[in-house]
């Protein structure tokens, strides 16, 4: 199986949400929302990755994919935790009423049905799709409480004295929600209490994710609708400091949040503790269509998610950092990996990254991907997809470090203040900026 390092990308054709992000048994484990039949959305299956330290990934082909009446038109995304040595895996199924008959891959909109499974892997490499899988949670029937289409994404964790679940679901298609259960033993499941927040816009909230970090407590979410551009409402990741009581699962969210990530293409993120006890994220880059290679879908680099003075941060996993350990002169000597580029940004300043710039305006770190994004004229994530993107206004100096490969760019101001990242196709192998200019650049070791 095909290995890739520092991005996590699709093996081919299609992936979009990490899933089941664990380190287990001295591995990290990462899943995905993979199409194994093409460069595009449909049947979902869960393709797996593991890696020794989140640098190198090897990819071990399809860990999940439908086999029950419940999961029968795919298996959507969730978490895994460790109990007793095993892998405990929650994921919603997918069954369609009816069926789309140019194209089984899809359903007809507003049919299907959704349900709550588990799969019990002994050890994390083999997953019995016909023996292991059970239903925990059947499809939700009361519309006061959630929906029974789109109630999904179940993240579990361990709290003091029980396992609890957090899912997105909507009340009524107008409304995103989120809804807490807990277990005591991973089997059986109580609906105890949902989260809502009426003031943010937002039919739908998809794969919430809950943490407590020694800064604070964070909620992330992905919700449906929640920015309007051109007439149109998109999907958009962000996160929130809240207050969280497990006695009764009672959230509280704040009016303020902040966006994942300034690039706008990020989505579904996900987290799990590394093996130091970080708290480490990665997301799904949406792209607009498939690479030159013929696949479509990446993840970010993963990053620690901290809170200090109310700011969430999402700094690069030292792991990362050091693996960019070769200093070079020039970015042609970059292996096919690419390279990382470290500098301060001062106003009115502009940085040319082999056609994707970045230029400081006031107190803001702004991007401009025009030139390495224009022949991208198809696509569902064409249409919301920002060719300029800018952080909120930062105070003082703008330290870069920015990482580059063929198809990906991502930069981190400030030591993880803001991260901007963006998909790109057909980069140019340069750096140039106005004014003579410190710029320092790494690349990987190679090997
Ligand atoms: C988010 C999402 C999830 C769902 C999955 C299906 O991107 O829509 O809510 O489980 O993708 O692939």
């Amino acid at each position: 199986m095909s290995r890739q390092k520092l991005h996590l990308k699709a093996p081919d054709n299609w992936v979009n949400d990490p899933n089941g992000f664990i380190y287990y048994k001295g591995q990290y484990h990462m899943f995905y929302q993979y199409f194994p039949y093409g460069p595009r959305w449909g049947t979902m299956h869960w393709g797996h990755a593991v890696s020794e330290d989140l640098v190198n990934w090897e990819h071990k082909g399809i860990a999940l994919f439908p086999t029950k009446r419940e999961d029968q038109n795919g298996c959507f995304s969730g978490s895994a935790v460790e109990e007793d040595g095993k892998m405990y895996i929650v994921y919603t199924g997918i069954r369609y009423e009816g069926s789309n008959p140019e194209d089984i891959h899809v359903h007809q909109e507003h049919r299907f049905e959704a349900t709550q499974m588990m799969m019990i892997s002994q050890d994390g490499q083999t997953f019995d799709n016909w023996a292991d899988k059970q239903v925990i949670i059947p499809p939700v029937t009361d519309g006061r409480i959630g929906h029974r289409m789109h109630t999904r994404d179940p993240k579990i964790w361990k709290g003091q004295d029980a396992w609890y679940m957090i899912l997105g679901s909507t009340l009524h298609e107008k409304q995103g929600t989120a809804l807490f259960y807990r277990s005591e033993d991973l089997h059986s499941w109580e609906y105890v209490n949902r989260a809502l927040k009426p003031s943010l816009p937002g039919w739908m909230w998809e794969c919430p994710d809950y943490f407590e970090t020694e800064g604070g407590k964070v909620l992330l979410l992905s919700v449906m609708g929640i920015v309007e551009n051109g007439g149109r409402r998109e999907e958009h990741a962000v996160c929130f400091e809240v207050d969280f009581q497990e006695e009764g699962c009672r959230m509280d969210i704040p009016d303020d949040y902040q966006f994942l990530d300034y690039g706008m293409d990020l989505y579904a993120p996900q987290t799990t503790l590394d093996e130091d006890g970080r708290r480490v994220m990665m997301a799904w880059l949406r792209m607009p269509e498939k690479t030159d290679a013929g696949w479509i879908g990446m993840f970010s680099s993963p990053r620690v998610v901290s809170v200090r003075n109310g700011h969430i941060y999402f700094q690069m996993h030292p792991n990362i950092r050091q693996a960019y350990s070769r200093k070079i002169a020039d970015v042609s000597e970059a292996s096919p990996e690419g390279y990382m580029a470290c500098f301060d940004l001062q106003e009115e300043e502009t940085v040319d990254l082999g056609g994707f710039l970045i230029y400081r305006k006031g107190n803001r770190i702004c991007t401009d991907r025009r030139k390495v994004f224009a022949a991208v004229n198809g696509g569902y994530y064409a249409q919301s997809a920002r060719l300029t993107s800018q952080t909120p206004e930062i105070i003082g100096e703008a330290r870069l470090e920015i990482l580059v490969d063929e198809n990906m760019v991502e930069v981190y101001v400030n030591d993880g203040e803001y991260v901007i990242t963006n998909a790109v196709y057909h980069l140019g192998r340069y750096i140039t900026s106005g004014e003579p200019k410190s710029i320092q650049l790494y690349a990987p070791e190679e090997g």
